[in-house]
């Protein structure tokens, strides 16, 4: 089983926490659209196991045209064995959801929407230069809901706009849809980004780590009550609704990514391609690389079981880390584990070692405390 990333490197505006890969300017688009189809064609080799899920993500793949997202669809499907119960997500944020898109997306095969609220809060959205306001939110929800069972919501907590009272309004938002999935991030301050440039002058605040704490308790609190499965750190969803393209890279499985700044995998090396759209046009228009590799040592195979595998609710393996690395590392392991296991922030069942309540709020620290 496998995947596909598609990087669709265009938004309307530039939020302004985001430090991902997106270029405001579609002049590049038509050449873009070219150049993702030659990347499939010319990746063929990269894996040969059927493909189970295909993930558009970006950027903001809802703002394609539906010709475009049937050429891309059209060249996977052409050149790799994408299975007839592939799972096909497109992120999509609420000012592009229409009806007519809703339906030539289901047409298209696509049957996962993962729609980019952040926040039902008004302010909030223009603080954080969001292309939607929260009536077009809400809306976005409910146009959705009505064509797709299978859907996501992002939201961000940790602002200093979030109040507590908000963060509970936005959560109970959420769930007054009976949302089948969400996925929750702590807001991140990063450096090159307009939110970055701010904290450097002072404009604002660094994040309140505290805050951010406190409503990722209320978070985990809520969506346990309303019998959410917590299955990755900052996912929830109901039984049977977890993404399958996230819980493979999770699993460690093979995927490949199509696009400037797509990571991929093959079971043994990291690539990762340009994250500058003009380079990867002409890059695969001139056959030249336009990617990097890193393969990846034992030590560092280690470090990303750890770090993936403790954000999950399966955990860590045991076995496997037994059975995978030398004597030395399942003892480091062991102690480490103890360490933490005497204040009660990990536990372990089935010889998986997973994070308690307490712990989820120390995932980052842990992990690194496992490294090598
Ligand atoms: C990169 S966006 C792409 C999807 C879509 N364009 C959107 O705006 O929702 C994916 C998700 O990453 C999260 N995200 C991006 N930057 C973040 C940051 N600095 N802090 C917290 N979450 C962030 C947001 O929740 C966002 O929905
Ligand atoms: S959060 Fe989404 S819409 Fe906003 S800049 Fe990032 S990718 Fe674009």
């Amino acid at each position: 089983m496998a995947g596909i990333y598609i990087h669709i490197p265009f938004c309307k505006k530039a939020c302004h926490y985001c430090n991902f890969h997106f270029s405001t300017s579609k002049k590049l688009l038509p050449q873009f659209i070219n150049a993702i189809t030659k990347e499939a064609e010319e990746r063929t080799l990269f894996f040969n196991e059927p493909v189970e899920t295909i993930y558009f993500g970006g950027g903001t793949p809802s703002l394609l045209e539906i010709i475009d997202l049937n050429k891309i669809l059209l060249s996977i499907r052409k050149n790799y064995k994408v299975s007839s119960t592939a799972e096909i997500t497109l992120e999509a944020n609420p000012d592009d959801i229409s009806k007519e898109k809703i339906i030539n997306w289901k047409t298209l095969g696509i049957n996962r929407i993962s729609l980019g609220i952040q926040s039902f809060v008004e302010e909030e959205l223009v603080w954080m230069n969001r292309s939607h306001n929260a009536q077009q939110a809400i809306e976005s929800v409910q146009l959705i809901q009505d064509h797709f069972e299978n859907y996501s919501l992002d939201l961000i907590f940790g602002s200093p706009l979030l109040t507590r009272a908000l963060w509970v309004k936005n959560i109970h938002q959420a769930l007054s849809f009976q949302a089948p999935h969400l996925s929750c991030y702590a807001l991140t301050i990063e450096e090159k980004t307009v939110f970055g440039n701010w904290l450097a002058h002072k404009k604002i605040e660094p994040v309140n780590s505290d805050l951010q704490a406190e409503q990722f308790e209320i978070l985990m609190e809520e969506m346990e009550a309303n019998h959410y499965l917590q299955y990755e750190i900052s996912n929830f969803a109901k039984q049977g609704f977890e993404s399958k393209h996230n819980s493979s890279y999770w699993q460690g499985k093979k995927y490949l990514g199509l696009g400037p700044s797509a990571h991929s995998y093959n079971g043994k090396s990291r690539f990762w391609n340009v994250a500058n759209n003009a380079l990867y046009i002409s890059g695969i228009e001139s056959k030249t690389n336009i990617r990097e590799e890193e393969l990846l040592t034992t030590q560092q195979q280690f470090n990303e079981y750890i770090l993936i595998s403790l954000r999950t609710s399966k955990g860590i393996n045991e076995n496997l880390v037994r059975n995978t690395w030398d004597e030395k590392t399942y003892q480091h392991f062991q102690y480490i584990f103890d360490k933490w296991h005497k204040i009660k922030h990990l536990d372990k069942k089935n010889e998986h070692v997973f994070l308690t309540k307490q712990g989820k709020l120390f995932a980052d620290g842990i992990a690194a405390d496992f490294f090598l």
